[in-house]
């Protein structure tokens, strides 16, 4: 089963940003660094179009640094695209953020022809953390402005730079898998659209591969040469003893290892983790956009049969499919 999310409320904000767009220079996508791909919302470049984006990895202090670089190298590899690191320790965001905006839009400037910035991410990102270190002493809020919805925030950075928040962000289905996964371990969808054993399972796969030595650290597992060829099953089965989360009788309760495994990771005390690199998301990336468009093929077909007598078990077929 893969992950399926669709945050409702979300999709109230689909047409305050069409509409903000129209005024704005630059987008900054906040992303989690622990998982610059699948946090990147697939939406983004239809609702931004051609504006320059700003790419934030945040949380980087408990991202792996080395793949912390490559995200970097490959997000500003990406036309009308800059991308840096932060975290919640960082002490001059604002600095930062600034300058890298202003690159991006260097005719926007002064108070005639003020910067106009619009701010979005997942949940659980760290929006709200860096909006309150950037609001600190330099900023000044302001929200009642024509045009500027409740669910609006602006920002004053600088007497020529505004920075628009948005409250959320319409996500389309998730047809990357992994990213879907890796979205649920990271604590970013809601608890009730995904299985925790499930999740757990999958956070292991993309973890023994390149961090086993975290994994024997912390739960002290024998043999760390032989964690990557573990089956994920009997891994979290292993971690689940060594952590106590047995039942009477003695089987291990997998329910309390994967939440274990979960929050683990979750709070980084596992370590420093990326769970993906530039060139495993481009895989995920092809693949989805493979099936997407042998389903799109496949509804296309199912549909010009209707007019030569189309029956129940189509419409079935078509319901199952969308
Ligand atoms: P959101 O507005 O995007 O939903 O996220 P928010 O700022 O509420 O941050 C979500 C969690 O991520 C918070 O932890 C916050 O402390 C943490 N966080 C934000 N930025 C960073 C960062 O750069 N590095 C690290 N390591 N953590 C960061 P929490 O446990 O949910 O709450 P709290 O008790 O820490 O406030």
């Amino acid at each position: 089963m893969a992950i399926q999310w669709f945050p409702g409320h979300m999709n109230v904000t689909k047409k305050a940003i069409i509409e903000r767009m129209k005024e704005i220079d630059v987008v900054i996508e906040m992303l989690d660094a622990r998982l610059p791909g699948s946090s990147a919302n697939p939406m983004l470049a239809e609702l931004t179009g051609t504006r320059k984006k700003l790419k934030v990895l945040n949380k980087q202090d408990v991202a792996d640094p080395e793949r912390t670089t490559e995200w970097l190298a490959w997000y500003n590899a990406q036309e009308g695209t800059q991308a840096i690191a932060l975290d919640a320790g960082d002490t001059a965001p604002a600095q930062r953020l600034i300058k890298a905006c202003r690159e991006l839009a260097p005719n926007r400037h002064g108070m005639d022809k003020p910067l106009r910035v619009l701010i979005c991410g997942i949940p659980n990102v760290g929006k709200s953390t860096l909006m309150n270190t950037l609001v600190g002493k330099k900023a000044a809020k302001t929200g009642d402005e024509a045009g500027i919805t409740k669910i609006e925030q602006r920002i004053n950075l600088a007497s020529d730079f505004y920075l628009f928040d948005t409250p959320g962000m319409l996500w389309p289905k998730i047809t990357i898998e992994k990213g879907g996964y890796h979205l649920a371990a990271s604590g970013a969808v809601g608890r009730n659209a995904y299985d925790e054993e499930e999740v757990a399972l999958e956070l292991l796969t993309s973890l023994k591969g390149p961090y086993p030595h975290l994994l024997a650290a912390r739960y002290k597992l024998d043999k760390v040469n032989e964690i990557p060829s573990l089956h994920d099953e009997v891994l979290l089965a292993e971690i689940g003893r060594k952590r106590g989360a047995v039942m009477t009788g003695g089987r291990v309760n997998l329910q309390k290892a994967a939440e274990i495994v979960l929050n683990d990771f979750r709070s980084a005390i596992l370590g420093r983790i990326t769970l993906e690199t530039p060139a495993e998301f481009e895989q995920w990336a092809a693949v989805a956009a493979e099936a997407e468009a042998e389903r799109q093929r496949k509804k296309a077909e199912r549909s010009k049969k209707k007019g030569s007598g189309r029956r129940a078990d189509d419409d079935a077929a078509d319901e199952q499919a969308d």
